[in-house]
């Protein structure tokens, strides 16, 4: 399966912070935030990955990750000239999907879950992970009957008809091309990944995991700050906790003259 990490955007919510740098290259606790999506692909064992860019950081991208051979990957860059929403990823990976299934994940979103099984597993149609959260209204909204079957996944709707997220981290297969190629553009001007999902949902080839373990889309300052803490807590990323643990230890621990 190939893999996707989209990490262009503007970045306003984070302004004045996204002013000279890529919302993505911002330091979450120790690590530039690509690193969280980027192992999270990486321990799911997909490893050739495009990372969709804007034009003004490609360049800081490029100098940060290189080939990929650093981490065991091989990562191709395209640019997103204009921020036109989630779908239109996967108008720009065209070539690089090619005949594979896809898995994309947003690059301002951390997790602690796992998702080598369900990737693993995954032979046909779409795959979206869901999480309770208190704050619906900010994210997809993914509405369950009380057999726990899907009826709608709507975009930051007003009145959320459930409290469970869609988390940015997507698996399809490689019909999305040609689904993201005709969709339209949505009422704020954007290709909508729920539109996606909802045509998958309509041919009853969507499938929804529910997520376990922490998530964290980290686009706002406060949500920044708690990222921040959960890297710290829990050692996340593609710096290994043990040399986390050192480092605050060492920080807490003044060596005794
Ligand atoms: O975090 C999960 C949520 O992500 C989902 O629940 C929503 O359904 C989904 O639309 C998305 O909502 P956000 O408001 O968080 O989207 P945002 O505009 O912040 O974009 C998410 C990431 O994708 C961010 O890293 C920037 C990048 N991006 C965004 C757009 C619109 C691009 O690279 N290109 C784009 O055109």
């Amino acid at each position: 399966m190939k893999g996707i990490i989209l990490a262009g955007g503007s970045g306003t919510r984070l302004n004045p912070l996204t002013r000279v740098t890529s919302k993505q290259l911002l330091p979450v606790y120790n690590q530039p935030m690509i690193y969280f999506p980027l192992s999270t692909l990486l321990k799911a064992d997909i490893r050739d990955i495009l990372i969709i860019v804007a034009p003004e950081h490609s360049g800081d991208y490029v100098n940060l990750l290189g080939s990929g051979k650093q981490f065991g990957a091989r990562f191709s860059y395209e640019v997103q000239d204009h921020p036109e929403g989630l779908a239109q990823a996967f108008q720009i990976a065209d070539y690089f999907i090619g005949k594979e299934s896809v898995a994309m994940i947003l690059g301002d979103n951390i997790f602690t879950h796992d998702f080598g099984p369900a990737v693993r597993s995954f032979k046909k149609g779409a795959m979206v992970f869901a999480k309770q959260v208190p704050d619906a209204q900010r994210f997809g909204v993914i509405e369950f009957d009380d057999k726990g079957k899907v009826i709608s996944i709507e975009e930051k709707p007003r009145k959320p008809k459930s409290n469970f997220a869609q988390v940015g981290f997507y698996v399809f297969d490689n019909r999305v091309v040609e689904y993201a190629k005709n969709l339209k553009p949505s009422w704020r001007n954007e290709y909508e990944i729920v539109d996606i999902d909802n045509i998958y949902l309509k041919n009853g080839e969507l499938t929804v995991e529910k997520l376990s373990g922490d998530w964290i889309d980290a686009g706002t300052i406060e949500s920044l700050h708690k990222a921040a803490c959960l890297v710290r807590e829990k050692g996340l990323g593609m710096v290994s906790e043990s040399q986390i643990h050192l480092k605050i230890e060492s920080v807490k621990k003044p060596t005794a003259k």
